[in-house]
């Protein structure tokens, strides 16, 4: 028998991590090709303190709870779903809700627990995982034998972009805001983690590379690296811009994308329809899962909290003191 309510944290007003609250709600109902998820344990993102900040609202249609992550078990089925069954764990990719001990996700955005992972584990690979692997290996086309830059070295998405691009045959170069960073990154895969504070990352990259650049930029700053981005990149070099940390304008020379045949693009993963997001899932299901399964790959756990310390949580990953992801466990 399922419960009628759930335990979960709602964003009480646009504000500090004061203003995540623990409260009780209905549970949700899937519908059609949903499934409702028993959350053991939610992923926490820079995303949901931009949406507790009132940056980033949920998209129409989304719960207006904070996650978009989490790892249970399946305790229902929606009409029109195939596929899944009662009492699967799975992981799943959500547009909200997941900070609660029950969520709907919808069925073609979970998949299957590798049996290498821990749930807290499992919990962390979606956002970060889905995100990496569509501006990396789709828009950024990484192919083995090239090289990536990474900005945000430490973040989810950074050691997620570490693993995964070395795992893939790529070198690695991440940049992050301090020497025990960097050397965090090193150890994740990178050959090369640049304290962005003390050195240039421009420099380093071209040192690193005899002159070249790199072919692929992961860029969740923007701002001021976007001119810098351009010098660092190689002939025919891809840079995606996932995220505006540092300020969304930019100026500079348009000449350098001519004559060096440069792309730059970027996406966003939360307002894509449920069919882009699948296709994603199914991808990486079929490159990435086999990594998961070998352990060649796996989610960088920094700390976890129980669902009532949210707070605690998002005050944490403020402070950017962390090296991969936050996880909150029911
Ligand atoms: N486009 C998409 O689809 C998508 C999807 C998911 C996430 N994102 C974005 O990707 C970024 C990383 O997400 P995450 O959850 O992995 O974040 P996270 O773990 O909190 O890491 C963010 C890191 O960014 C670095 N940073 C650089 N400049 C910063 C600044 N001005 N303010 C704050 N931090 C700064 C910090 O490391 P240092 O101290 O080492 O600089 C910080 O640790 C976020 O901006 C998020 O919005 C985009």
């Amino acid at each position: 028998m399922l419960p009628t309510e759930m335990l979960a944290i709602e964003i009480a007003a646009p504000g500090g991590p004061e203003q995540l609250q623990l409260v009780t709600r209905p549970l949700p109902q899937p519908g059609a090709g949903e499934v409702l998820i028993r959350v053991a344990a939610a992923g926490v993102n820079r995303p949901d303190v931009m949406q507790r900040q009132g940056r980033y609202p949920a998209p129409p249609g989304a719960s207006d709870l904070p996650g978009l992550e989490v790892a249970g078990e399946i305790v229902a089925l929606g009409p029109e779903v195939g596929g899944l069954k009662l009492g699967e764990r799975v992981l799943a990719l959500l547009p909200g809700g997941g900070y609660a001990t029950y969520a709907v996700a919808a069925a073609p955005l979970c998949l299957p627990v590798p049996p290498a992972l821990t749930m807290v584990e499992a919990a962390a690979v979606p956002e970060t995982y889905f995100t990496v692997w569509t501006n990396v290996f789709e828009r950024g086309a990484l192919q083995a034998g090239e090289s990536l830059l990474v900005h945000g070295g430490t973040s989810g998405i950074g050691t997620t972009a570490i693993q995964l691009a070395s795992a893939f045959g790529a070198r690695v170069y991440a940049t992050a805001g301090s020497d025990d960073k960097a050397r965090a990154c090193e150890r994740l895969g990178a050959l090369r983690g640049i304290n962005y504070r003390s050195e240039d990352f421009v420099a380093v990259v071209k040192d690193a590379t005899g002159g070249k650049g790199v072919d692929v930029i992961l860029d969740m700053v923007a701002g001021s690296y976007v001119p810098r981005n351009i010098d660092a990149a190689a002939m025919e070099g891809r840079i995606v811009v996932i995220s505006l940390l540092g300020g969304s304008r930019a100026e500079f020379n348009m000449g350098l994308l001519m004559a060096r045949r440069l792309t730059l693009t970027g996406s966003t993963l939360r307002t894509r329809s449920v069919a882009q997001k699948a296709a994603i899932a199914q991808a990486m299901r079929a490159q990435v899962w086999p990594l998961l399964e070998a352990g060649r790959a796996k989610p960088v756990v920094y700390a976890t909290f129980p669902l009532a310390a949210a707070a605690a949580a998002h005050a944490l990953m403020e402070t950017s003191q962390h090296t991969g992801k936050i996880v909150l466990q029911m």
